[in-house]
């Protein structure tokens, strides 16, 4: 029997190329790609607007009840809606960046959107990326993939990106950032950074994005046809 709506679980430390694969794997097969980084991105700029405080669990959690976030699919884009608002440049500033790391800390915050996450997902035909999507939103899920690669070669391509942006940044500096959040994710004490059992590990360490979707996507067609 063909099983056409698949859960796909991608989680992975950053930079080892999660967001780029997760969207073509979700085009290649038509699914719902369900960025988490995004939702835990979207909370803290609502936090940082609001000006809430991190300790303030009541309000965190009253912030979460009422969030709606949705994901639209562009042809080379995707856009992030938060209550209504399009929210897809400004979550991505260093800034919003820093304080995601602190608000995804949080478990008000955590099971909010764990709990969203299983919504949006529970049909199938999705992609959910992020750090505990095999471990813990959908353990159960037909295919769970873990990206890796090292350091130096995450730390060159965010270095890479960020030159092409125009900032004015130094690679050793960039790598001891890379590691330094690997170390933040693997510590923290709620949903830290693991890798779950049953997961298929890529390191794409030397290979192109179009090889490693390959490889992906051979999996979850062999997935779609197993009894
Ligand atoms: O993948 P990203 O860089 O957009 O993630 C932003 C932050 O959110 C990062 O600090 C890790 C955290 N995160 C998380 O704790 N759990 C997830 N499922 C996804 C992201």
């Amino acid at each position: 029997m063909l099983k056409e709506k698949l859960i796909i679980a991608i989680d992975g430390p950053s930079g080892a190329g999660k967001s780029t694969l997760s969207k073509a794997l979700a085009k290649q097969f038509d699914y719902l790609n369900i960025d988490t980084g995004a939702m835990y991105r979207s909370v803290a700029l609502l936090v940082q607007q609001q000006g809430i405080a991190l300790d303030d669990e009541g309000a965190l959690q009253e912030l979460c009840k009422d969030l709606s976030i949705r994901f639209i699919r562009h042809q080379d884009s995707e856009q992030v809606i938060v209550n209504g608002v399009d929210v897809s440049a400004q979550i991505r500033t260093p800034e919003v960046s820093l304080l995601t790391a602190k608000v995804a800390a949080s478990q008000v915050v955590r099971e909010a959107m764990v709990k969203q996450q299983r919504e949006m997902g529970a049909e199938g035909g999705v992609v959910l990326e992020g750090r505990d999507i095999g471990t813990v939103v959908f353990p159960d899920a037909e295919v769970k993939f873990f990206l890796q690669a090292t350091a130096e070669e995450r730390g060159r391509r965010r270095y890479e990106e960020l030159m092409a942006k125009g900032s004015d940044v130094n690679l050793e500096q960039t790598i001891i950032e890379v590691k330094a959040r690997d170390a933040a994710d693997m510590a923290r004490t709620h949903a830290p950074l693991t890798q779950a059992e049953d997961a298929v590990v890529i390191d794409s360490t030397r290979l192109s994005i179009a090889e490693v979707l390959d490889e992906m996507s051979t999996i979850v067609r062999k997935k779609q046809t197993d009894k």
